[in-house]
This record gives C-alpha cells, sequence and structure tokens, in this order.
C-alpha cells in the first residue's frame, strides 16, 4: 500500500438531527465516484463521512425529545449508516464529532492557535440563526416584510427563519489577518475552489473584507469545551471543519498518528454543496494557515438539486412544505440503486443546479440503462452462448482480421474518460462510454451475426465480432463501475472475468484484446428491466 499515493476525500459531516435525504445523499455519492474511480487509478484512498452532533440545534432537539443530547444523537446514526450501505457507498471511516479522538484534536487546535497567537477572548453582540448555526452582523439581518407577516422581526438572510439575538463572552478568531493570504491562495491555486463560479463568488466575498470570528459560546453546554477556559464550547462549525484533520490523526498521540497524518494531509478533495463554501474555502483554509498546516487540494461545491416544476419548467427548491420533497427510497423503488447513482450523477452537472424529474429519470435509465447497456449485454451474451456453446469464442489471431470499429472507438478511451473524472464531470465522462455501447449496439446491426451464423465459410467473422462485442462490454463495464458497482461487476462475472473487478490498473484492465477467449459466458436476466412510461 505505502507506495501507492495517497488520495483523501471528503463528505461534508451532515447534522445528525435531519434524516439523510436527496440532497446529502447526493454528496455522498459524488464523493464515492470519486473514491471508486481514484482507487481503479492505483491510489491509495481514505474516503471519509460522518456525523456532525454538536451545537444549539442538536442540544435544542434533544431537549423536545426528552432525551440527552447524546442519547439524540445515538439514536439517529443507524439512519444515515444504513442508508449509505445501501447506496453502496465504500467510505472507509465514519467519523462522529461526539467521538474522543475529535475531541483530542479540537482541544489540540485551541492550543495550536493559542500559542500562535490566533486567538482573544471578547464578547460577542450579535444574530445568530440556529438551523443554520451561523452568526449574522446587524447588516447583514434581514428585516421583516408585511407579506409574512413577521413585522418588528429578525430574520435569516440565508434560510428566512427567525435569529436569536446572542449576547456572550466569546472567544475570537482572526479571521481578519487572512485577507490578503487567502486572496494569494486563490489566485496562485484557482483550482482551490472548482467550480470558477463559486470562486468568483468566495473571491468577492473576502474581497469585501473578514471579520473576526466568534469561535466559542457560553450559553449552552453541547460542544467540545476549551482546554483553558472550561465555560466555553467550540462554536460548531469551527469543530466540525476540524473533523478533516482528526479522522487522519491530528491532535492523536503515538507515532502511527503522526505518520498517518504526515501522509493523509492534505486532503486531496472536499466535496461540499454550494451554500457551504464560505467556511469551507474561508474559514477553513484559514484556521489551516493559523495553525500551520497545509490547506487541501479543493473544495469541489456542487449545486442544490431543484425539483422541476412539471407547469412551469423551472426547478423548484426541494422542500416538505412545497409538498415536492423527494425521499431516496421514492428513487430507489424506482430506479433501483445502480439506476439512481447512474442518474444523479450522469445527469445532473455537478457545479450547477440540477433540475431534477421522476419523468426525466425514465427517460435516462430506459434510454441509456435498459435500451443501451443493457440491451447490447443481453444480446451479446446471448449470441455468444448461442453460437459457441455456453462460452466465449476464442481470441482472434489478430485484432484488424476484419474491420473493427469497436476497438478504433476504445482506442484511448480510459485517457479522455480519466480526464473528466478527475474534474468531476461525470456525465462527459459516462457520455465516452456510452459511446462505445452504442457503437457496439450499431456494430450488431451492421454486422449481423445472425447471418454469418448460418454460413459456416463465416465462422471466424463470426467468432471475430462476438469477441469484440464481449470486449466492449468488460471494457464498459470496468468504466462504468464507479457509477454502478453491482450491475458491473455482475456484466464480468457473466463472462468469466469476475477477478478483474476492483482493478487498481484502470487502463491495463481496460487494453483491447484483455479478454482471454474461450471461457464461459451466462446470458442470466436482464439488468435493467425497462420500465414502463409513466
Ligand atoms: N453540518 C454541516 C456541514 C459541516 S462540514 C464540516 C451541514 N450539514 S447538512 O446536513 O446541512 O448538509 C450538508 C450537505 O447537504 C451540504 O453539502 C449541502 O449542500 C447538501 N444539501 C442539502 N440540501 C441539498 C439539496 N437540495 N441539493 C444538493 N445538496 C444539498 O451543512
Amino acid at each position: 500500500m505505502a507506495d501507492k499515493p495517497s488520495y483523501y476525500i471528503t463528505t461534508p459531516i451532515y447534522y445528525v438531527n435531519a434524516a439523510p435525504h436527496l440532497g446529502t445523499a447526493y454528496s455522498t455519492i459524488l464523493a464515492d465516484v470519486q473514491a471508486r474511480f481514484r482507487r481503479s487509478m492505483g491510489y491509495d484512498v481514505k474516503f471519509l463521512t460522518g456525523l456532525d452532533e454538536h451545537g444549539e440545534k442538536v442540544a435544542q432537539s434533544a431537549e423536545q425529545h426528552d432525551m440527552t443530547p447524546q442519547a439524540w444523537c445515538d439514536s439517529l446514526v443507524p439512519a444515515f449508516k444504513d442508508l449509505w450501505a445501501e447506496l453502496e457507498i465504500t467510505n472507509d471511516d465514519f467519523i462522529r464529532t461526539t467521538q474522543e479522538r475529535q475531541t483530542r484534536a479540537v482541544q489540540h487546535l485551541w492550543e495550536v492557535l493559542r500559542d500562535r497567537g490566533y486567538i482573544y477572548k471578547g464578547s460577542y453582540d450579535g444574530w445568530y440563526c440556529v438551523p443554520e448555526e451561523t452568526y449574522f452582523t446587524e447588516t447583514q439581518v434581514h428585516h421583516a416584510d408585511e407579506e409574512r407577516h413577521t413585522e418588528g422581526q429578525h430574520l435569516c438572510p440565508d434560510c428566512g427563519r427567525p435569529l436569536e439575538r446572542v449576547q456572550e463572552e466569546s472567544w475570537f478568531f482572526k479571521l481578519s489577518a487572512f485577507q490578503e493570504p487567502l486572496l494569494k491562495l486563490y489566485r496562485e491555486h484557482p483550482e482551490f475552489v472548482e467550480p470558477e463560479i463559486r470562486r468568483n463568488e468566495v473571491i468577492s466575498f473576502v474581497e469585501g473584507g473578514l471579520k473576526d470570528l466568534s469561535i466559542s459560546r457560553t450559553s449552552f453546554n453541547w460542544g467540545i469545551p476549551l482546554p483553558f477556559d472550561e465555560k466555553h464550547v467550540t462554536y460548531v462549525w469551527f469543530d466540525a471543519l476540524i473533523n478533516y484533520l482528526t479522522a487522519v490523526g491530528y491532535g492523536q498521540p503515538g507515532e502511527e498518528a503522526a505518520a498517518e497524518l504526515a501522509r493523509r494531509w492534505p486532503a486531496q478533495a472536499h466535496i461540499v454543496g454550494k451554500d457551504i463554501i464560505r467556511f469551507h474555502c474561508v474559514i477553513w483554509p484559514a484556521m489551516l494557515m493559523a495553525a500551520g498546516l497545509d490547506v487541501p487540494g479543493q473544495v469541489f461545491a456542487h449545486g442544490f438539486l431543484m425539483v422541476k416544476n412539471e407547469e412551469t419548467g423551472k426547478g423548484e427548491k426541494m422542500s416538505k412544505s412545497r409538498g415536492n420533497a423527494i425521499a431516496p427510497r421514492e428513487v430507489m423503488d424506482l430506479l433501483g440503486v445502480e439506476g439512481y447513482r447512474y442518474y444523479f450523477m450522469t445527469d445532473v452537472v455537478p457545479g450547477t443546479d440540477g433540475a431534477i424529474s421522476f419523468g426525466r429519470m425514465h427517460q435516462v435509465y430506459n434510454a441509456d440503462l435498459a435500451n443501451s447497456w443493457g440491451n447490447l449485454i443481453s444480446r451479446s451474451l446471448n449470441m455468444s452462448a448461442k453460437y459457441f456453446d455456453g462460452c466465449a469464442p476464442a481470441k482472434p489471431a489478430a485484432a484488424d482480421a476484419f474491420e473493427n470499429p469497436l476497438a478504433q472507438v476504445a482506442e484511448g478511451i480510459v485517457g479522455r474518460y480519466a480526464a473528466k473524472m478527475g474534474a468531476f464531470a461525470y456525465g462527459e465522462a459516462a457520455a465516452e462510454v456510452m459511446e462505445l455501447v452504442h457503437a457496439a449496439n450499431h456494430y450488431i446491426e451492421d454486422a449481423e451475426p445472425w447471418a454469418l451464423a448460418k454460413d459456416p465459410a463465416k465462422a471466424d467473422e463470426l467468432a471475430f465480432v462476438i469477441y469484440n462485442l464481449l470486449e466492449a462490454i468488460r471494457i464498459a463495464a470496468h468504466l462504468l463501475m464507479p457509477f454502478m458497482p453491482q450491475t458491473s461487476t455482475e456484466a464480468l462475472r457473466r463472462i468469466s472475468c469476475e477477478a478483474e473487478a476492483g482493478t487498481d490498473d484502470l487502463a491495463a484492465a481496460c487494453a483491447w484484446g484483455g479478454l482471454a477467449g474461450g471461457q464461459p459466458v451466462e446470458k442470466g436476466d436482464a439488468l435493467f428491466p425497462r420500465l414502463q412510461e409513466e
């Protein structure tokens, strides 16, 4: 393992008190696809996800449920772990901010920031949004409008809910000292924030000036206490961001932890939604710089999933009150887990807000999976089994004995695909694979294997065509693996290539001519049964 380069990728840690939903599943699958892809490219991947369990919001909901905050959090964990398992998420660590390792890391960072002179004690007097766990200044606050009958109230500029007035003693982080270093970071490493639209947003925010940040609370105690001022608990976002360091050994005792930190940090990619980029692209790198640590390679901010209003054709924010919220279960019931992953990963452009709809899910599933990929597999395996006695034909002596359009399409495919996958352009990467799949379906129409099978003089050509089809399937299965691991593994199994699943050398696995030939082939049931139109 040690000689493989490290690739460390994270999801946001989700607030424990809201059930996992389509949006949180989206962040998680996005990271999972990248983790799987990187493993196939020979990286030693660490893929982290987990839960954000402290803060006023969690403390309040625990109280409403008449439970201690810890018991309340514990009761909510299985909903996340179960859904991630069902969605085939391959995280190799699951962090909870209530774990001891998190307390150690957070307290260690407090000490480091104090020693380095980046914190000071003062008092905070301003506004706080509990649902968003965010501070707002007087000038940012929205004032109520008549229409909403909220006169006289102070509302959150992000979510519109009433704000709480906070006046308390607090420790501050000298965020204002980092305006120039941050602007330099964005200038010299534009890839630090992707896509560009988010980078521009972050830059103009920082150019507008940075204020020091209140990073401790004294009016409740559900959080990590400061090591040198016990009546303060750490501000929940400050705590949460540190999880990315905790999981790779920061602040933990022992040489192993130090070695892990040296090997894994900085992370290559943090996947986040566009709503939390200020925390990840401004506060987080400033915290790291203050602590004398490297900043991560990239924060990739995806858009929001919007539900397409069938009447107006426009995307609307999902919400329970609008009655348009879609639960992960509904999508899984319709498309299966693999169809679910494929749809969200390839049809929603990751950097933009994606308008999703059941109609479009049907369309994409039927067009790409049932009619193209699934159909290619069942037709090809059926013909192979039928004409070659349950086996694949022998490998042709030469790849160019006859015209071979599939080998041409497959030429260089891994390079093109990998460039797109690495840049989170999953739809474009999948389109490369679909080009091969479509070419293979056309090849069947053009070569007419059923006609070749009737003419003993064409036996070589028949073997050549079927071999090429199986080879295209083998390669496409490898490339679709990050999106649809189960069905891709099953496709490989049916052509006796299951040992190749989980390769860490994708380019070698996808080299044309890798199929041994002559091995058993199993037709099996349809991998993607066609959906009836709505
Ligand atoms: N706890 C913080 C993150 C701390 S990370 C150090 C948090 N948690 S969250 O539970 O609210 O959800 C986080 C993720 O879900 C974000 O990436 C957010 O963008 C994503 N989504 C929530 N609703 C969404 C959609 N409708 N669409 C896509 N993603 C959305 O914030």
